[in-house]
């Protein structure tokens, strides 16, 4: 069970596979890569050696208000469980080791533009919806953020 879940750094290209499968299938497979992925830092979730859950995080420092001083903000993306291996704690434990790195790496705060399909999840993690719900394509989103 998830005790055979090992979490290890990927490489951006990884990620790529289960991006395009889990959550943007219809897209071209170019579409699922991000911008700056080579800044990002990238996990993956392995049973044996196969990659099952993959999820990667930015970590940018920005000023919170004019003259305010500079903070860390972190932001994960890209997050994907395989369909065969939702729902048994994959995310869970993906999602709390996001938050790790995110500390250690000297971030305030998370956020994530989170599908409302996942809505009830992340507020799990004490994050909450601070936008409006905006669409990319036919699927609504709102952003979620939490302090660290
Ligand atoms: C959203 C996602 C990343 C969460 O990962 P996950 O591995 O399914 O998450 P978990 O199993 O840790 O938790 C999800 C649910 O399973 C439940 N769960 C956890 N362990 C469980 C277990 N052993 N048995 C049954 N249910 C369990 C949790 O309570 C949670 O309940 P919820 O459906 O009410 O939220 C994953 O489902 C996914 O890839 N979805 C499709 C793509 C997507 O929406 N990505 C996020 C974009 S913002």
């Amino acid at each position: 069970m998830l005790t055979t879940l090992s979490i290890r750094p990927v490489t951006p290209e990884q990620t790529y596979s289960l991006r395009h499968s889990v959550l943007w299938p219809d897209k071209s497979p170019a579409y699922i890569k991000v911008e700056n992925d080579t800044e990002g830092y990238h996990f993956g979730g392995f049973r044996q050696d196969e990659l099952i859950a993959v999820i990667s995080l930015f970590v940018a420092d920005e000023v919170v208000n004019p003259g305010g001083a500079w903070i860390g903000r972190a932001r994960f993306r890209k997050f994907a469980v395989h369909p065969d291996y939702q729902h048994q704690g994959i995310g869970t434990l993906l999602l709390n080791h996001v938050i790790a790195e995110a500390k250690r790496l000297g971030a305030a705060s998370l956020w994530c533009d989170a599908r409302m399909d996942a809505a009830d999840f992340y507020q799990r993690f004490g994050m909450k919806a601070v936008s409006e719900v905006f669409y990319k394509g036919p699927i609504p989103y709102a952003r979620f953020s939490r302090t660290l």
